[in-house]
C-alpha cells in the first residue's frame, strides 16, 4: 500500500452519513442555493469566528471575489508570496489586477512583512497573506502596514482551516479571507468548493451578488458577476465533514508532533512552529539538500512525497516577464518535500516512514492498515 493522501479513506469512514445526506439533497430537489449552503455557512461562519460566510464555486474564485467586491481589479496591484500554489495569484490576475510577488520568511514560509513594504507603490490596494501549509503567516506586522499605507488584507487560508494566530482562528484578522474545499485539504467536499468568510456585511452582500451573475434580484444583474456557486451537494457534504474537522486536525497535529521529536537527521532541516501560531499541518513540509535521493529512497519503500511547489510563482512562464529576484523563495523551493500527513496516517505507518528518513533498519510491514 502507498503512503499517501488519499481522500478517499477519510471519506470512506463517514460513508454512511455522507450518503445519507446527498439522497436528502437528491430528494430535496433543489441544487442550487438553498438551505445546505445557507447552513453550512452559518456553520462554516461560527467555526471561523467571523459574522459572514458565502459559499463559492473554489477557492480561486474565492479570491477573485473578495478583490472584486473591494473593486480592486484593472490598473491596481495586490501583493502576495510567491511561495504558494499559484493559484493564489491566479485569484488576483482574473480580475485583471496584477499580482506583485513578495519574499518568504524562512521560518514560517509565509510572506515576509520587511519585504511587502518595499513593494507597496501608488498603485497597491490589498494585500493576501497565505497561511501556507496550515502555519498561519504572521498578520500583526501585516495588519499594521496596512492600516499605514490603506490597504485591504485578504487572507488565503485554503490550507488552514481551524488554524490559529495568536488565539484567533484565521480567516478572521483580514477584511476578508478565502478558503478551499478542494478534496485533499484539511476540510474537503467531494469536488470542488470553496467559500469567502468577512465580518463586513457590505463585502459580503457584495460577494453573494457576485457569485450568482452579479443579480441583485433575480434576472436583475447589477453587477458583473460570475457564476461561482458552491452547490447543495457539496454544502450539505461538508456540514457533515465540518463536524470531524477539529478531531481530523487534532490528528494531523500528533503527527507532526511526532515527526518533530523523531526525526533526527543532520541532512533534515525541520519546520518550526512560532510560539504565535497554531497550526494545522497541511503539509509536513522538511528540506533536504538531497531531495532527489531521499525522495527515490522513500518511493522505494512506498512512501510517497510531493513537491509543494516546484515553481513559485513568479518563475510561472505566465508571470514572466517582468523577472524578479525572491532570494528565499528560490533557495527553498529546490530543497522542500512534503511527507505524508493525514488523518488517516496510523502510528506503525509513521513509524516507518521516520525509520526510512533517519535511515533505522526496517521491520515493520507497510501493507498492514493495524
Ligand atoms: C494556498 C492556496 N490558495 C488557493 C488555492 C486555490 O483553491 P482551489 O483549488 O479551490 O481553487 C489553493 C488550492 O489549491 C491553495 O492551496
Amino acid at each position: 500500500m502507498q503512503l499517501v493522501s488519499n481522500p478517499g479513506k477519510q471519506n470512506k469512514k463517514i460513508r454512511q452519513e455522507i450518503l445519507t445526506t446527498i439522497k436528502k439533497v437528491i430528494d430535496s430537489g433543489w441544487y442550487i442555493l438553498g438551505s445546505e449552503v445557507e447552513q453550512f455557512e452559518k456553520e462554516f461562519a461560527k467555526y471561523c469566528q467571523t459574522k459572514y460566510c458565502i459559499g463559492v464555486g473554489n477557492g480561486t474564485d474565492a479570491i477573485t471575489l473578495a478583490l472584486l467586491a473591494l473593486d480592486i481589479g484593472r490598473g491596481d496591484e495586490v501583493i502576495c508570496p510567491s511561495f504558494t500554489a499559484t493559484f493564489t495569484a491566479l485569484g488576483i490576475s482574473a480580475t485583471g489586477a496584477r499580482p506583485v510577488f513578495a519574499d518568504i520568511d524562512e521560518k514560517t514560509y509565509t510572506i515576509d512583512p520587511k519585504d511587502i513594504e518595499k513593494r507597496i507603490t501608488e498603485k497597491t490596494k490589498a494585500i493576501i497573506p497565505v497561511h501556507l501549509y496550515g502555519h498561519p503567516a504572521d498578520m500583526d506586522p501585516i495588519l499594521k502596514i496596512a492600516k499605514q499605507h490603506k490597504l485591504v488584507v485578504i487572507e488565503d487560508a485554503c490550507q488552514s482551516h481551524g488554524a490559529r494566530y495568536k488565539g484567533k482562528r484565521v480567516g478572521s484578522l483580514g477584511d476578508a479571507a478565502c478558503f478551499s474545499f478542494y478534496p485533499t485539504k484539511n476540510l474537503g467536499a467531494l469536488g470542488d468548493g470553496g467559500a469567502v468568510i468577512t465580518n463586513n456585511k457590505k463585502i459580503a452582500d457584495k460577494i453573494k451578488m457576485l457569485r450568482n451573475g452579479g443579480q441583485k434580484n433575480r434576472y436583475e444583474h447589477v453587477l458583473l458577476g460570475r457564476n461561482s456557486r458552491l452547490d447543495e451537494l457539496q454544502a450539505a457534504i461538508l456540514s457533515v465533514k465540518l463536524k470531524y474537522l477539529d478531531e481530523w486536525n487534532k490528528k494531523r497535529i500528533k503527527i507532526a508532533q511526532k515527526y518533530l521529536e523523531l526525526i533526527k537527521s543532520p541532512t533534515i532541516k525541520l519546520p518550526k512552529v512560532q510560539p504565535w501560531a497554531q497550526p494545522v499541518w497541511h503539509l509536513f513540509v522538511i528540506q533536504t539538500n538531497n531531495r532527489d535521493k531521499l525522495m527515490t529512497a522513500l518511493a522505494k519503500k512506498n512512501i510517497m512525497t510531493q513537491i509543494h511547489y516546484l515553481i513559485p510563482a513568479h518563475l510561472q512562464p505566465i508571470y514572466r516577464p517582468p523577472a524578479i529576484k525572491l532570494p528565499t523563495t528560490e533557495e527553498i523551493v529546490t530543497k522542500i518535500i512534503s511527507l505524508p500527513i493525514y488523518p488517516e496516517l496510523i502510528k506503525s505507518q509513521q513509524e516507518k516512514i521516520i525509520a526510512a528518513i533517519n535511515k533505522k533498519p526496517l521491520d515493520i510491514n507497510l501493507s498492514t492498515d493495524k
